[in-house]
């Protein structure tokens, strides 16, 4: 499972890049709104931060404006994929923009339906939201493990990018459901990494080098 990050938040992209774990990045006007800048400047910033597929998100709904802004943003960086809501209008303008060779990930995918609609139409990605769903009480993770299954046998080539991540496990959870990417925010990866006992081991490490090895009159580090 590949990782991307959900932010639009500059120093929390390099930050992540920086451990070499990063395929791409994930937006939505939500998160650069957070921000406060610029979007085409923002977005080609991230371009230059990550190698990878950068999705940045229309905010037109009627099929024209979607085409025509879904274009635009192609524009901004050979890594953009446009993204696109997943309503009867983002279909079409997902078919148009895929048989351009855009790709679109395609976000606020919340059923198996949506999703097999959603890759009918060309999507390279379908992003279905996880942690909304559990906020109504309906089991998000088993969303990901229905399209998985589902993809599977349908030998669909459209990637499941599990979305509204809110915790760790549900990074786990996405992995063994089969997901391909997870899109993951800052802070879930910091936890992520933390473990107290590779704190606790590397402390007692170091200091039991220190404790003889340094004694030693041709120590070396
Ligand atoms: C995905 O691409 C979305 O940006 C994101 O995962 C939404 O997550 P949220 O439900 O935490 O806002």
């Amino acid at each position: 499972m590949k990782f991307f990050i959900d932010s639009a938040n500059i120093e929390h992209i390099k930050e992540i890049a920086s451990w070499g774990i990063l395929s791409g990045v994930t937006t939505n006007p939500s998160l650069v709104a957070k921000e406060g800048k610029d979007f085409k400047q923002v977005v080609q910033q991230i371009c230059e931060l990550v190698n990878g597929p950068i999705s940045a998100e229309v905010i037109s709904t009627d099929v024209d404006s979607m085409i025509k802004e879904g274009k635009e943003v192609s524009t901004w960086h050979k890594n953009v994929v446009v993204k696109l809501p997943t309503i009867p209008n983002g279909l079409a303008a997902c078919k148009a923009l895929t048989s351009q060779n855009i790709k679109v990930n395609m976000t606020l995918c919340f059923s198996v339906n949506q999703a097999l609609l959603c890759a009918s139409v060309g999507a390279t990605y379908v992003s279905p939201f996880v942690g909304r769903l559990d906020d109504i009480n309906q089991d998000g993770m088993s969303l990901i493990r229905d399209l998985a299954q589902v993809f599977s046998i349908q030998k669909i080539k459209t990637e499941i990018l599990s979305a509204s991540i809110r915790h760790p496990a549900h990074v786990m959870d996405s992995a063994k459901a089969g997901a391909h990417v997870a899109t993951i925010p800052y802070p879930i990866f910091k936890q992520m990494i933390q473990h107290p006992l590779t704190d606790k081991g590397l402390e007692k490490f170091l200091a039991d080098w220190n404790e003889v090895m340094l004694k030693m009159p041709s120590h070396s580090k």
